[in-house]
């Protein structure tokens, strides 16, 4: 029996219609809902989340339109153990994913879905990752039972109506498959964050060969709001693959210069490096006149442009699902600025006037908060006020630094790209390759530095590209797709560029301020790009010296410079060799390039001259 809903009142496309129904009867929710998109909508379930207790409404006049959300204690952040990638052959998802078989997951998941709605709403949210219409954006349909998911989905992608009409009747579309899998039954009362009871019972799964998400289990951000990182990332990455362009973990930020020349760059750093700061950076008073713009701050689809053989990019996003702890107005004053109305969040505190804070927002914390799990809080309990996963959800359009081409169809060009890691030691602060395979090998092997301390050596926790929880295929396979559309698909490749902000001194302390000082490097990056900065040749690439860098306007010693570029050759040699680790991983799948960059890296350590010493030139 097919329940009513006003979807053919909606659209004229059969085969969601048709999905649409199959689900219904798959998971026997209490109503159907379409979302339109509105606001009268958005407030109305936002509304309904105050009544049942799901949302908690902030002062009025702090916080203007904005909500408090907690989740339940074992649904804080993204599940990496429980997200797999069924592609039909093992091989296929690669040494880095989790598989299962598509037809064993299949099963499973029509065994957890099947009444998984009983006695909630079921809403339908047709979404566009980018510009609506635009030739680099793709269209979702996510159904889920939580007005939480879709509330937040209305921020961070285009959603409702106007998608229904770009979709027109017979338009592509992924299907996002959602529950939280905590059915009601008759005369239950709800939860304010119903979910799975235990984490065997998430499945966050991709299936790229049909092009489906379905996640079951968990309410909280990516496992929940499947634009991001199941659909942006996992299937896009595929898709990307089969159709010749790229779909990223990268910021795109714009640096306009004094002239008014324009440049975009594209970012990839790992979860937790700072990007969302990086992407909304202020450039000191040194750099009069120097404009940092953001297009995105997180994913970005990057597509060749055969008019001119140029990348453009889009941020497939339409706002920030950010990391709050340690946002504040000296790390990132455009973040607080977008925060100020219109935002939901997740995970932080209370305080007793109605608004919220987080580890890090104030240097002195307030005399007395409501904790992310709501319970009294004061300074020295020993507990953290807020998660330190707790995020904002908040529209892109309202941060103060947004580039005026973030909602351009065509994208914005991109001029380079950067890869940056997290290593305290011997890693210069930045450098860039010598050509796109070098790039592409640099970006294959970086990494964060997690510290194995039986041994007490600091080694490398791979992270290729960033993409490492978020690429849906072997990853070997996706490397060899970055070196071909660099020489088939565009006339000359950006160039690439790996950069570390984090270097440590030996007391433990970090030598680069970074933050708004990172447009040092960036300004560097931009003139190399123009041919117009000087560089050092080294066994690892091209370096700035001291003259490559402005040093207006900050007390930075040539000597501390020396020491966040050095690199001392036996342990870069040690790290070269450790990367084969990660390359023998992948067998016959690795791209000849990829070894052949390593080999030649190593040649040159050990035969070339000691260029190492920056200060001699
Ligand atoms: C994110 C992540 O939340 O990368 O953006 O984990
Ligand atoms: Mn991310």
């Amino acid at each position: 029996m097919t329940m009513r809903h006003d979807g053919a009142k909606r659209t004229k496309h059969r085969r969601l219609l048709q999905w649409v129904d199959e689900m219904a009867q798959l998971c026997t929710p209490e109503r159907i809902y379409w979302c339109d998109g509105s606001q009268e909508e958005y407030d109305r379930l936002c509304d309904e989340m105050v009544q049942s207790g799901t949302f908690i409404r902030l002062d009025p006049e702090k916080r203007p339109n904005s909500f408090l959300a907690r989740s339940h204690p074992s649904d804080v952040a993204r599940v990496e153990d429980r997200t797999f990638i069924c592609s039909q052959r093992a091989e296929d998802a690669g040494p880095t994913n989790n598989w299962m078989p598509p037809a064993e997951m299949r099963a499973r998941l029509n065994d957890l879905f099947t009444g998984c709605m009983r006695g909630r709403t079921m809403y339908v949210i047709p979404f566009s990752m980018g510009p609506l219409g635009s030739p680099i954006a793709h269209i979702g349909v996510e159904i889920t039972d939580s007005p939480y998911v879709v509330v937040n989905q209305r921020i961070m992608t285009r959603m409702g109506q106007a998608v229904l009409d770009v979709l027109d009747d017979d338009g592509e579309f992924v299907p996002c498959m959602h529950s939280v899998g905590a059915p009601l039954e008759t005369g239950e009362v709800d939860v304010p964050w119903p979910c799975a009871q235990s984490i065997e019972d998430k499945y966050i799964s991709h299936f790229p060969e049909t092009r489906e998400i379905w996640s079951y289990g968990s309410g909280y951000g990516g496992n929940a709001l499947l634009g991001k990182k199941c659909f942006a990332l996992r299937i896009a990455s595929v898709m990307a693959r089969d159709e010749g362009w790229l779909a990223e973990h990268m910021l795109i930020l714009g640096v306009e210069s004094p002239e008014g020349h324009k440049r975009y760059v594209a970012a990839a750093f790992p979860s937790a490096c700072g990007k969302t700061n990086f992407a909304m950076l202020i450039p000191p008073p040194a750099f009069a006149g120097w404009k940092v713009t953001t297009v995105g701050d997180d994913i970005a689809w990057i597509k060749p442009n055969p008019a001119d053989g140029k990348f453009y990019g889009i941020n497939p996003e339409y706002g920030f699902f950010g990391v709050a702890p340690g946002t504040n107005e000296k790390s990132n004053p455009n973040a607080v600025a977008t925060l100020h109305a219109n935002v939901i969040f997740t995970n932080t505190a209370l305080t007793d006037d109605g608004d919220v804070w987080w580890e890090g927002l104030t240097d002195e914390p307030p005399e007395h908060l409501i904790d992310w799990q709501g319970r009294d809080w004061t300074p020295g309990c020993g507990r953290p006020a807020a998660h330190p996963n707790s995020r904002f959800t908040a529209p892109a359009g309202q941060c103060p630094s947004i580039d005026p081409d973030w909602e351009n169809p065509k994208g914005v060009p991109i001029d380079a790209f950067l890869f940056g890691g997290r290593v305290s030691k011997n890693f210069p602060l930045v450098y860039q390759a010598y050509n796109w395979e070098h790039g592409v090998y640099i970006a294959a092997t970086m990494g964060s530095e997690a510290t194995a301390a039986a041994i007490g050596q600091a080694s490398m926790r791979r992270d290729p590209m960033a993409m490492l929880p978020f690429c849906g295929y072997n990853m070997a396979q996706y490397w060899r797709h970055w070196l071909r559309i660099g020489r088939l698909q565009v006339t000359a490749p950006p160039p690439i560029f790996r950069v570390n902000w984090f270097r440590k001194d030996n007391h433990g302390r970090f030598i680069w301020p970074g933050f708004g000082e990172n447009m040092r490097v960036l300004k560097w990056v931009i003139e190399r790009c123009e041919g117009r900065a000087p560089a050092v040749e080294s066994p690892i690439g091209w370096l700035p010296g001291w003259e490559g860098l402005l040093w207006e306007g900050i007390e930075f010693k040539r000597a501390d410079f020396f020491e966040i570029m050095n690199i001392d050759k036996e342990k870069a040699r040690q790290e070269t060799n450790e990367q084969e680790e990660l390359f023998t991983r992948f067998g016959d799948h690795l791209p000849r390039e990829m070894e052949l960059q390593r080999e030649m890296q190593l040649a040159r350590l050990y035969h070339s001259p000691e260029v190492w010493d920056l200060s001699r030139t």
